[in-house]
């Protein structure tokens, strides 16, 4: 179990090193899409620390809202929205269809993590949040700068 949470720990901060400048200057959506994705850092912090302390209600709340996020995130990288001071590779616009897949392997290992919680399947639940902090890695490996 201890070697399980040192696993998640390290992908959190491989997820997280990279990410965190404070973007005051970013236009309209540039700028929406930011926020938003600094909320889903809080909130897949506060899935960890669900899991830790065995709240199944708040890991299944912070799970959801990770999918809700996934399900329109897309939406937030309109063609030309990229550039300036955002860090959204030019290869979002290219491959399009990638970048949706991307995100929604993301929705469905946060509904992953739903579907272990309803099972009550404590080591499911811990291998499920792992895979959510897979998905941002990935798609940050493919369609971040
Ligand atoms: C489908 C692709 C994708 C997924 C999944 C994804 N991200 Fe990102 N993320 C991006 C892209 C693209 C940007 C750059 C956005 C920009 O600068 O315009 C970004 C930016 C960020 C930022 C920086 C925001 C800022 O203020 O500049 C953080 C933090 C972040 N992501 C965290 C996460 C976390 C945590 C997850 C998983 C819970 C995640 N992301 C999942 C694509 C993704």
């Amino acid at each position: 179990m201890i070697r399980v949470f040192l696993t998640l720990l390290t992908t959190l901060i491989l997820v997280f090193s990279a990410a965190s400048y404070a973007h005051k200057d970013a236009p309209g959506i540039v700028k929406e899409r930011m926020d938003l994705f600094k909320k889903s850092q809080q909130d897949i912090k506060a899935l960890y620390a669900s899991i830790r302390s065995d709240e199944l209600e708040d890991i299944r709340t912070n799970a959801v809202a990770l999918a809700q996020w996934g399900v329109v995130m897309p939406d937030y990288f309109p063609e030309g929205s990229g550039g300036g001071v955002s860090e959204a590779s030019a290869e979002i616009w290219k491959d399009f269809d990638g970048f949706k897949d991307a995100a929604k392997t993301f929705e469905l290992a946060a509904l992953s993590v739903v579907a272990a919680v309803d099972q009550g399947d404590k080591e499911a639940i811990i291998s499920a949040a792992k895979s959510v902090g897979d998905s941002c890695k990935s798609c940050h490996r493919k369609f971040r700068n």
